[in-house]
Protein backbone atom coordinates (compact mmCIF):
# COMPACT_ATOMS: atom_id res chain seq x y z
CA UNK A 1 0.00 0.00 0.00
CA UNK A 2 1.13 3.44 -0.82
CA UNK A 3 1.29 6.44 1.54
CA UNK A 4 1.56 8.34 -1.74
CA UNK A 5 -1.40 6.85 -3.64
CA UNK A 6 -3.41 9.27 -5.70
CA UNK A 7 -6.91 10.11 -6.63
CA UNK A 8 -6.64 11.12 -10.43
CA UNK A 9 -7.62 14.29 -11.61
CA UNK A 10 -10.10 12.40 -14.29
CA UNK A 11 -11.81 10.00 -11.39
CA UNK A 12 -12.31 13.04 -9.28
CA UNK A 13 -13.83 15.09 -11.72
CA UNK A 14 -15.67 11.93 -13.36
CA UNK A 15 -17.09 10.94 -9.77
CA UNK A 16 -18.22 15.05 -8.89
CA UNK A 17 -20.15 15.54 -12.15
CA UNK A 18 -21.72 11.76 -11.50
CA UNK A 19 -23.06 13.05 -8.10
CA UNK A 20 -23.32 16.73 -9.08
CA UNK A 21 -26.77 17.67 -8.50
CA UNK A 22 -25.89 21.51 -7.53
CA UNK A 23 -27.04 23.72 -10.34
CA UNK A 24 -24.43 25.90 -11.88
CA UNK A 25 -25.98 29.41 -10.49
CA UNK A 26 -23.32 31.68 -8.88
CA UNK A 27 -21.95 34.42 -11.26
CA UNK A 28 -19.15 36.57 -10.11
CA UNK A 29 -20.65 39.22 -7.92
CA UNK A 30 -22.34 35.94 -6.33
CA UNK A 31 -19.33 34.75 -5.85
CA UNK A 32 -17.68 37.49 -4.12
CA UNK A 33 -20.91 37.92 -2.25
CA UNK A 34 -19.88 34.68 -1.03
CA UNK A 35 -16.42 34.67 -0.07
CA UNK A 36 -17.27 38.12 1.98
CA UNK A 37 -19.97 36.73 3.50
CA UNK A 38 -17.76 33.54 4.83
CA UNK A 39 -14.90 36.55 5.86
CA UNK A 40 -16.50 39.06 7.61
CA UNK A 41 -17.38 37.79 11.15
CA UNK A 42 -16.22 37.03 14.47
CA UNK A 43 -12.48 38.03 13.62
CA UNK A 44 -13.40 41.72 12.59
CA UNK A 45 -16.13 42.21 15.42
CA UNK A 46 -14.17 40.69 18.13
CA UNK A 47 -10.78 39.69 18.11
CA UNK A 48 -9.65 42.79 16.97
CA UNK A 49 -9.95 44.68 20.04
CA UNK A 50 -8.00 41.68 22.07
CA UNK A 51 -5.44 41.72 19.01
CA UNK A 52 -4.64 45.60 19.63
CA UNK A 53 -4.99 45.24 23.32
CA UNK A 54 -2.41 42.65 23.83
CA UNK A 55 -0.41 42.45 20.99
CA UNK A 56 -0.13 45.66 18.57
CA UNK A 57 -1.88 48.63 20.10
CA UNK A 58 -2.78 50.89 16.89
CA UNK A 59 -0.66 49.13 14.52
CA UNK A 60 -2.98 46.49 14.71
CA UNK A 61 -3.61 48.51 10.98
CA UNK A 62 -0.67 46.92 10.22
CA UNK A 63 -1.17 43.51 11.27
CA UNK A 64 -4.11 43.74 8.50
CA UNK A 65 -1.89 44.76 6.02
CA UNK A 66 0.80 41.87 6.62
CA UNK A 67 -2.24 39.18 7.03
CA UNK A 68 -3.57 40.28 3.67
CA UNK A 69 -0.14 39.84 1.95
CA UNK A 70 -0.12 35.60 3.45
CA UNK A 71 -3.80 35.43 2.02
CA UNK A 72 -2.87 36.90 -1.18
CA UNK A 73 -0.07 34.50 -2.19
CA UNK A 74 -2.65 31.43 -0.70
CA UNK A 75 -5.70 32.97 -2.83
CA UNK A 76 -3.62 33.24 -6.31
CA UNK A 77 -2.76 29.27 -5.63
CA UNK A 78 -6.57 28.12 -4.56
CA UNK A 79 -7.37 30.23 -7.81
CA UNK A 80 -5.17 27.91 -9.75
CA UNK A 81 -6.33 24.89 -7.59
CA UNK A 82 -9.99 25.38 -7.82
CA UNK A 83 -9.93 26.47 -11.95
CA UNK A 84 -7.58 23.18 -12.74
CA UNK A 85 -9.87 21.00 -10.40
CA UNK A 86 -13.08 22.69 -9.98
CA UNK A 87 -14.88 20.17 -7.55
CA UNK A 88 -15.88 20.57 -4.09
CA UNK A 89 -13.65 19.24 -1.38
CA UNK A 90 -11.36 22.06 -1.43
CA UNK A 91 -7.59 21.23 -0.36
CA UNK A 92 -8.23 18.16 0.51
CA UNK A 93 -9.22 16.60 -3.02
CA UNK A 94 -6.38 18.92 -4.40
CA UNK A 95 -4.06 16.90 -2.34
CA UNK A 96 -5.32 13.94 -3.11
CA UNK A 97 -4.84 14.62 -6.49
CA UNK A 98 -1.22 15.75 -6.59
CA UNK A 99 0.37 14.63 -3.59
CA UNK A 100 -1.09 11.43 -2.54
CA UNK A 101 -3.02 9.98 -0.06
CA UNK A 102 -1.23 10.53 3.32
CA UNK A 103 -1.01 15.28 2.78
CA UNK A 104 -4.94 14.26 1.57
CA UNK A 105 -5.51 13.15 5.24
CA UNK A 106 -3.47 15.15 6.80
CA UNK A 107 -4.77 18.49 4.77
CA UNK A 108 -8.48 17.21 5.90
CA UNK A 109 -7.78 16.17 9.27
CA UNK A 110 -6.06 20.05 9.71
CA UNK A 111 -9.13 21.56 8.10
CA UNK A 112 -10.90 20.45 10.74
CA UNK A 113 -9.46 22.87 12.61
CA UNK A 114 -10.53 25.53 10.26
CA UNK A 115 -14.00 24.63 10.14
CA UNK A 116 -15.02 22.99 13.12
CA UNK A 117 -12.75 25.07 15.71
CA UNK A 118 -13.40 28.23 13.39
CA UNK A 119 -17.04 27.63 13.82
CA UNK A 120 -16.83 27.34 17.41
CA UNK A 121 -14.97 30.47 17.38
CA UNK A 122 -17.34 32.63 15.37
CA UNK A 123 -20.53 30.79 18.17
CA UNK A 124 -18.28 32.43 21.48
CA UNK A 125 -18.51 35.74 19.26
CA UNK A 126 -22.49 35.78 18.57
CA UNK A 127 -22.87 34.67 22.21
CA UNK A 128 -20.84 37.92 22.99
CA UNK A 129 -22.61 40.23 20.89
CA UNK A 130 -26.12 38.69 22.30
CA UNK A 131 -25.30 39.30 25.91
CA UNK A 132 -23.92 42.75 24.66
CA UNK A 133 -27.17 43.49 22.77
CA UNK A 134 -29.85 42.06 25.27
CA UNK A 135 -27.57 44.41 27.94
CA UNK A 136 -28.83 47.77 25.91
CA UNK A 137 -32.42 46.55 26.95
CA UNK A 138 -31.47 45.97 30.85
CA UNK A 139 -31.87 42.39 30.36
CA UNK A 140 -28.79 40.55 31.83
CA UNK A 141 -27.90 36.86 31.48
CA UNK A 142 -26.76 34.53 34.35
CA UNK A 143 -23.15 35.60 34.02
CA UNK A 144 -22.29 31.45 35.09
CA UNK A 145 -23.95 30.73 31.74
CA UNK A 146 -22.69 33.09 29.49
CA UNK A 147 -18.93 32.03 29.43
CA UNK A 148 -16.30 29.18 29.39
CA UNK A 149 -14.91 28.55 33.25
CA UNK A 150 -11.69 29.23 31.46
CA UNK A 151 -12.69 32.54 30.59
CA UNK A 152 -13.72 35.08 33.41
CA UNK A 153 -16.12 37.90 32.97
CA UNK A 154 -16.46 41.11 34.12
CA UNK A 155 -19.81 42.03 35.88
CA UNK A 156 -21.04 45.62 35.14
CA UNK A 157 -19.74 46.42 38.81
CA UNK A 158 -15.99 45.79 37.92
CA UNK A 159 -15.90 42.23 39.75
CA UNK A 160 -14.55 38.83 37.70
CA UNK A 161 -16.21 35.89 37.80
CA UNK A 162 -15.91 32.93 36.00
CA UNK A 163 -18.17 31.21 33.96
CA UNK A 164 -19.59 27.62 34.34
CA UNK A 165 -20.48 26.88 30.72
CA UNK A 166 -21.33 28.70 27.60
CA UNK A 167 -24.88 28.54 26.62
CA UNK A 168 -25.76 31.08 24.41
CA UNK A 169 -22.39 29.82 22.39
CA UNK A 170 -24.25 26.30 22.56
CA UNK A 171 -27.44 27.60 21.70
CA UNK A 172 -26.28 28.91 18.07
CA UNK A 173 -24.40 25.98 17.33
CA UNK A 174 -27.61 23.65 17.63
CA UNK A 175 -29.64 25.80 15.85
CA UNK A 176 -26.72 26.05 12.68
CA UNK A 177 -26.71 22.33 12.74
CA UNK A 178 -30.82 22.12 12.37
CA UNK A 179 -30.69 24.20 9.45
CA UNK A 180 -28.16 22.15 8.16
CA UNK A 181 -29.94 19.09 8.75
CA UNK A 182 -33.12 20.27 7.82
CA UNK A 183 -31.20 21.48 4.29
CA UNK A 184 -32.57 24.83 4.65
CA UNK A 185 -29.37 26.25 2.75
CA UNK A 186 -28.73 29.43 1.96
CA UNK A 187 -29.34 30.29 -1.00
CA UNK A 188 -27.50 32.82 -2.89
CA UNK A 189 -29.79 35.85 -2.50
CA UNK A 190 -30.38 35.36 1.39
CA UNK A 191 -26.44 35.20 1.17
CA UNK A 192 -26.44 38.35 -0.51
CA UNK A 193 -28.74 39.89 1.51
CA UNK A 194 -26.91 39.37 4.72
CA UNK A 195 -23.38 40.45 3.32
CA UNK A 196 -25.51 43.67 2.37
CA UNK A 197 -26.15 44.04 6.00
CA UNK A 198 -22.78 42.95 7.08
CA UNK A 199 -20.83 45.35 4.92
CA UNK A 200 -23.45 48.24 5.71
CA UNK A 201 -22.17 47.84 9.48
CA UNK A 202 -18.37 48.08 8.63
CA UNK A 203 -19.22 51.02 6.34
CA UNK A 204 -21.41 52.65 8.37
CA UNK A 205 -18.98 52.57 11.57
CA UNK A 206 -16.16 53.29 9.39
CA UNK A 207 -17.80 56.70 7.75
CA UNK A 208 -19.50 57.88 11.45
CA UNK A 209 -16.83 56.35 13.35
CA UNK A 210 -13.96 58.82 11.20
CA UNK A 211 -15.75 62.13 13.20
CA UNK A 212 -14.82 60.56 16.77
CA UNK A 213 -11.31 59.61 16.30
CA UNK A 214 -9.10 61.33 18.98
CA UNK A 215 -5.81 61.57 17.15
CA UNK A 216 -4.34 61.06 20.70
CA UNK A 217 -5.28 58.17 20.27
CA UNK A 218 -2.83 56.84 17.90
CA UNK A 219 0.19 58.25 19.43
CA UNK A 220 2.52 56.11 19.29
CA UNK A 221 0.95 54.53 16.45
CA UNK A 222 3.50 51.40 17.41
CA UNK A 223 3.98 51.17 20.98
CA UNK A 224 6.93 50.10 22.23
CA UNK A 225 7.92 46.48 23.02
CA UNK A 226 7.77 45.50 26.69
CA UNK A 227 10.44 43.10 26.30
CA UNK A 228 9.08 40.06 25.64
CA UNK A 229 8.49 38.84 21.82
CA UNK A 230 5.23 39.74 20.72
CA UNK A 231 4.19 42.47 23.33
CA UNK A 232 3.89 45.75 21.46
CA UNK A 233 6.57 46.62 18.89
CA UNK A 234 7.52 45.22 15.86
CA UNK A 235 7.44 41.37 16.95
CA UNK A 236 3.60 42.62 18.56
CA UNK A 237 2.37 43.32 14.58
CA UNK A 238 3.54 40.00 13.76
CA UNK A 239 2.06 38.37 16.33
CA UNK A 240 -1.30 40.22 15.93
CA UNK A 241 -1.17 39.23 12.80
CA UNK A 242 -1.16 36.12 13.22
CA UNK A 243 -4.03 36.46 15.44
CA UNK A 244 -6.21 38.62 13.41
CA UNK A 245 -5.69 36.57 10.07
CA UNK A 246 -8.75 34.73 11.76
CA UNK A 247 -10.71 37.49 10.77
CA UNK A 248 -9.88 36.83 6.52
CA UNK A 249 -10.33 33.34 7.08
CA UNK A 250 -12.72 32.23 4.81
CA UNK A 251 -12.04 33.57 1.29
CA UNK A 252 -10.94 29.86 0.86
CA UNK A 253 -14.48 28.54 0.84
CA UNK A 254 -15.19 30.40 -2.08
CA UNK A 255 -13.24 27.41 -3.83
CA UNK A 256 -15.48 24.30 -2.45
CA UNK A 257 -18.65 26.15 -4.54
CA UNK A 258 -16.54 25.78 -7.41
CA UNK A 259 -19.50 23.18 -8.45
CA UNK A 260 -22.12 25.78 -8.18
CA UNK A 261 -20.38 28.22 -10.77
CA UNK A 262 -21.58 29.22 -13.70
CA UNK A 263 -18.37 29.43 -15.16
CA UNK A 264 -15.60 28.42 -13.16
CA UNK A 265 -12.86 28.70 -15.06
CA UNK A 266 -13.27 32.51 -15.20
CA UNK A 267 -15.06 32.91 -11.76
CA UNK A 268 -13.32 31.28 -8.90
CA UNK A 269 -10.29 33.42 -8.87
CA UNK A 270 -12.56 36.36 -9.19
CA UNK A 271 -14.51 35.35 -6.37
CA UNK A 272 -11.76 34.37 -4.59
CA UNK A 273 -9.36 37.20 -4.98
CA UNK A 274 -12.36 40.04 -5.22
CA UNK A 275 -13.58 39.22 -1.76
CA UNK A 276 -10.51 38.76 -0.61
CA UNK A 277 -8.96 42.63 -1.50
CA UNK A 278 -13.09 43.90 -0.74
CA UNK A 279 -12.10 42.71 3.19
CA UNK A 280 -8.62 44.23 2.82
CA UNK A 281 -9.57 47.09 2.60
CA UNK A 282 -12.71 47.38 5.04
CA UNK A 283 -10.55 45.78 7.62
CA UNK A 284 -7.28 48.15 7.32
CA UNK A 285 -10.19 51.50 7.72
CA UNK A 286 -12.21 49.97 10.54
CA UNK A 287 -9.51 48.71 12.82
CA UNK A 288 -8.32 51.99 12.11
CA UNK A 289 -11.36 53.95 13.18
CA UNK A 290 -11.79 51.49 15.95
CA UNK A 291 -8.48 52.52 17.74
CA UNK A 292 -8.67 55.99 17.11
CA UNK A 293 -12.10 55.97 18.94
CA UNK A 294 -11.49 53.75 21.70
CA UNK A 295 -7.61 53.64 23.43
CA UNK A 296 -5.95 50.19 22.49
CA UNK A 297 -5.32 49.95 25.99
CA UNK A 298 -9.33 49.52 26.55
CA UNK A 299 -10.09 47.20 23.90
CA UNK A 300 -9.17 44.01 25.85
CA UNK A 301 -12.79 43.16 25.72
CA UNK A 302 -15.19 40.83 23.89
CA UNK A 303 -17.61 43.01 21.90
CA UNK A 304 -14.85 46.13 21.05
CA UNK A 305 -17.48 47.28 18.26
CA UNK A 306 -20.00 48.10 20.99
CA UNK A 307 -17.31 49.87 23.51
CA UNK A 308 -16.74 51.70 20.38
CA UNK A 309 -20.64 53.08 19.59
CA UNK A 310 -21.05 54.38 23.21
CA UNK A 311 -18.89 57.33 22.49
CA UNK A 312 -21.25 57.66 19.44
CA UNK A 313 -24.01 59.25 19.98
CA UNK A 314 -26.63 57.63 18.15
CA UNK A 315 -28.95 56.09 20.33
CA UNK A 316 -30.20 53.14 17.56
CA UNK A 317 -27.20 52.45 15.57
CA UNK A 318 -26.08 50.17 18.20
CA UNK A 319 -28.91 47.77 18.01
CA UNK A 320 -29.07 48.11 14.34
CA UNK A 321 -25.48 47.12 14.53
CA UNK A 322 -25.50 44.40 17.09
CA UNK A 323 -28.70 42.71 15.06
CA UNK A 324 -26.86 42.65 11.70
CA UNK A 325 -23.40 41.25 13.53
CA UNK A 326 -25.76 38.56 14.94
CA UNK A 327 -27.21 37.69 11.46
CA UNK A 328 -23.97 37.96 9.75
CA UNK A 329 -22.26 35.55 12.38
CA UNK A 330 -24.43 33.13 12.23
CA UNK A 331 -23.97 33.29 8.03
CA UNK A 332 -19.93 32.53 8.66
CA UNK A 333 -21.25 29.51 10.87
CA UNK A 334 -23.48 28.06 8.06
CA UNK A 335 -20.72 28.49 5.54
CA UNK A 336 -17.95 26.89 8.12
CA UNK A 337 -20.22 24.02 9.26
CA UNK A 338 -21.82 23.48 5.57
CA UNK A 339 -17.74 23.50 4.51
CA UNK A 340 -16.79 20.69 6.98
CA UNK A 341 -19.79 18.81 6.46
CA UNK A 342 -18.98 18.64 2.86
CA UNK A 343 -14.31 17.64 3.37
CA UNK A 344 -16.17 14.56 5.68
CA UNK A 345 -18.53 13.57 3.20
CA UNK A 346 -15.84 13.37 0.31
CA UNK A 347 -13.44 11.39 2.86
CA UNK A 348 -15.86 9.58 3.74
CA UNK A 349 -16.79 8.62 0.22
CA UNK A 350 -13.56 7.83 -0.31
CA UNK A 351 -13.17 5.42 2.69
CA UNK A 352 -10.95 7.18 4.88
CA UNK A 353 -13.83 7.72 7.53
CA UNK A 354 -16.50 5.52 8.68
CA UNK A 355 -19.71 5.29 6.17
CA UNK A 356 -21.30 7.56 9.25
CA UNK A 357 -20.08 10.95 7.94
CA UNK A 358 -21.70 10.32 4.18
CA UNK A 359 -25.26 8.44 5.01
CA UNK A 360 -27.32 10.35 3.67
CA UNK A 361 -30.65 11.59 5.36
CA UNK A 362 -33.58 9.73 3.33
CA UNK A 363 -36.00 12.82 3.29
CA UNK A 364 -33.94 16.04 3.78
CA UNK A 365 -30.76 14.89 1.43
CA UNK A 366 -28.42 15.98 3.73
CA UNK A 367 -25.44 14.09 5.82
CA UNK A 368 -27.29 14.14 8.77
CA UNK A 369 -25.43 12.42 11.18
CA UNK A 370 -22.49 13.81 10.08
CA UNK A 371 -24.05 17.16 10.79
CA UNK A 372 -24.66 15.52 14.16
CA UNK A 373 -21.29 14.37 15.00
CA UNK A 374 -20.21 17.74 13.81
CA UNK A 375 -22.85 20.04 16.63
CA UNK A 376 -21.80 17.43 19.33
CA UNK A 377 -18.25 18.28 18.70
CA UNK A 378 -18.22 21.96 18.32
CA UNK A 379 -20.79 22.34 20.70
CA UNK A 380 -17.90 21.03 22.99
CA UNK A 381 -15.55 23.90 22.13
CA UNK A 382 -18.49 26.87 22.20
CA UNK A 383 -19.61 25.56 25.48
CA UNK A 384 -15.94 25.32 26.82
CA UNK A 385 -13.88 27.19 25.54
CA UNK A 386 -12.43 30.86 25.59
CA UNK A 387 -11.96 31.91 22.55
CA UNK A 388 -8.90 33.19 22.07
CA UNK A 389 -7.91 29.30 22.08
CA UNK A 390 -9.78 28.49 19.83
CA UNK A 391 -9.49 31.51 17.59
CA UNK A 392 -5.80 31.05 17.50
CA UNK A 393 -6.45 27.05 17.05
CA UNK A 394 -8.33 28.07 14.41
CA UNK A 395 -5.48 30.52 12.81
CA UNK A 396 -2.71 27.64 12.84
CA UNK A 397 -4.43 24.97 11.02
CA UNK A 398 -5.68 27.25 8.59
CA UNK A 399 -2.26 28.66 7.91
CA UNK A 400 -1.16 25.23 7.68
CA UNK A 401 -3.50 24.38 4.87
CA UNK A 402 -2.18 27.36 2.76
CA UNK A 403 1.46 26.39 3.25
CA UNK A 404 0.25 22.75 2.07
CA UNK A 405 -1.86 24.77 -0.52
CA UNK A 406 0.98 26.90 -1.75
CA UNK A 407 3.71 23.49 -2.10
CA UNK A 408 1.25 21.88 -4.03
CA UNK A 409 1.29 24.22 -6.89
CA UNK A 410 5.01 24.15 -6.94
CA UNK A 411 4.84 19.79 -7.12
CA UNK A 412 1.95 20.09 -9.53
CA UNK A 413 3.88 21.98 -12.24
CA UNK A 414 6.51 19.70 -12.00
CA UNK A 415 4.26 16.48 -11.93
CA UNK A 416 1.70 17.37 -14.29
CA UNK A 417 2.70 20.14 -16.41
CA UNK A 418 0.64 19.87 -19.50
CA UNK A 419 -2.59 19.61 -17.55
CA UNK A 420 -5.17 22.46 -18.57
CA UNK A 421 -4.58 25.46 -16.16
CA UNK A 422 -7.53 28.39 -16.57
CA UNK A 423 -5.87 30.51 -14.35
CA UNK A 424 -2.09 30.42 -13.65
CA UNK A 425 -0.52 31.43 -10.98
CA UNK A 426 1.49 34.34 -11.52
CA UNK A 427 5.62 34.44 -11.43
CA UNK A 428 5.53 30.01 -10.17
CA UNK A 429 7.62 29.27 -8.40
CA UNK A 430 8.01 32.86 -6.83
CA UNK A 431 4.47 33.84 -5.51
CA UNK A 432 3.66 29.85 -4.09
CA UNK A 433 7.14 29.87 -2.33
CA UNK A 434 6.58 33.80 -0.57
CA UNK A 435 3.52 32.27 0.29
CA UNK A 436 4.91 29.27 2.21
CA UNK A 437 7.13 31.63 3.82
CA UNK A 438 4.59 34.41 4.63
CA UNK A 439 2.24 32.12 6.12
CA UNK A 440 5.31 30.34 7.99
CA UNK A 441 6.38 33.63 9.31
CA UNK A 442 2.24 34.19 10.65
CA UNK A 443 2.47 30.98 12.21
CA UNK A 444 5.57 31.69 14.32
CA UNK A 445 4.23 34.76 15.42
CA UNK A 446 1.10 32.30 17.33
CA UNK A 447 3.43 30.80 20.00
CA UNK A 448 4.97 27.48 21.19
CA UNK A 449 1.23 26.39 22.77
CA UNK A 450 -0.81 27.02 19.59
CA UNK A 451 2.25 24.85 18.16
CA UNK A 452 1.82 22.40 20.56
CA UNK A 453 -2.07 21.87 19.79
CA UNK A 454 -1.57 21.43 16.18
CA UNK A 455 1.09 19.02 16.72
CA UNK A 456 -0.98 17.00 18.88
CA UNK A 457 -4.21 17.24 16.65
CA UNK A 458 -2.43 16.40 13.46
CA UNK A 459 -0.57 13.17 15.86
CA UNK A 460 -4.12 12.24 16.80
CA UNK A 461 -4.93 12.06 12.82
CA UNK A 462 -1.92 9.88 11.48
CA UNK A 463 -3.32 7.51 14.36
CA UNK A 464 -6.60 7.14 12.69
CA UNK A 465 -5.06 7.09 9.06
CA UNK A 466 -3.18 4.17 10.14
CA UNK A 467 -4.98 1.98 11.92
CA UNK A 468 -8.54 2.63 9.91
CA UNK A 469 -8.50 4.56 7.34
CA UNK A 470 -5.34 3.40 5.14
CA UNK A 471 -6.95 -0.23 5.70
CA UNK A 472 -10.41 1.14 4.38
CA UNK A 473 -9.39 3.46 1.61
CA UNK A 474 -11.10 3.42 -1.56
CA UNK A 475 -8.26 4.62 -3.93
CA UNK A 476 -6.12 1.69 -1.91
CA UNK A 477 -8.33 -0.90 -2.66
CA UNK A 478 -8.64 -0.30 -6.40
CA UNK A 479 -4.69 0.47 -7.02
CA UNK A 480 -3.21 -2.45 -8.83
CA UNK A 481 -0.61 -4.11 -6.27
N1 LIG B 1 -13.24 35.20 9.02
C1 LIG B 1 -14.32 34.62 9.71
C2 LIG B 1 -14.66 35.38 10.93
O1 LIG B 1 -13.96 36.29 11.26
C3 LIG B 1 -14.00 33.22 10.06
O2 LIG B 1 -15.63 35.08 11.58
Amino acid sequence: MSLFALKSIDRAIQESERENQLRRTLGPFSLIALGVGAVIGAGIFTLTGVAAANFAGPAIVISFVLAAIGCVFAGLCYSEFSTMIPIAGSAYTYAYATMGELIAWIIGWDLVLEYCVGAATVSIGWGQTLVALLQTFGINLPAKFIASPFQPIKLPDGTLVHGIINLPAVFIVVTVSVILILGIRESAGINTIIVFLKVSVVVTFIFIGWKYISPANHIPFIPPNTGHFGNFGWSGIVSGAGVIFFAYIGFDAVSTAAQEAKKPQRDMPVGIIGSLLVCTVLFILYSYVLTGIVNYKDLNVAAPLSLALVKIPIPWLSTAMNLAVLAGLTSVMLVMLLGQSRVFYSMSRDGLLPKLFSSVHPKFRTPWRCNLVLMVFVGLFAAFAPIAVVGEMTSIGTLFAFVIVCAGILIMRRTHPFIPRPFKTPLVPLVPVLGIIANLFLMSGLGWSNWARLIVWLAIGLVIYFSYSRKHSVVQRESPK
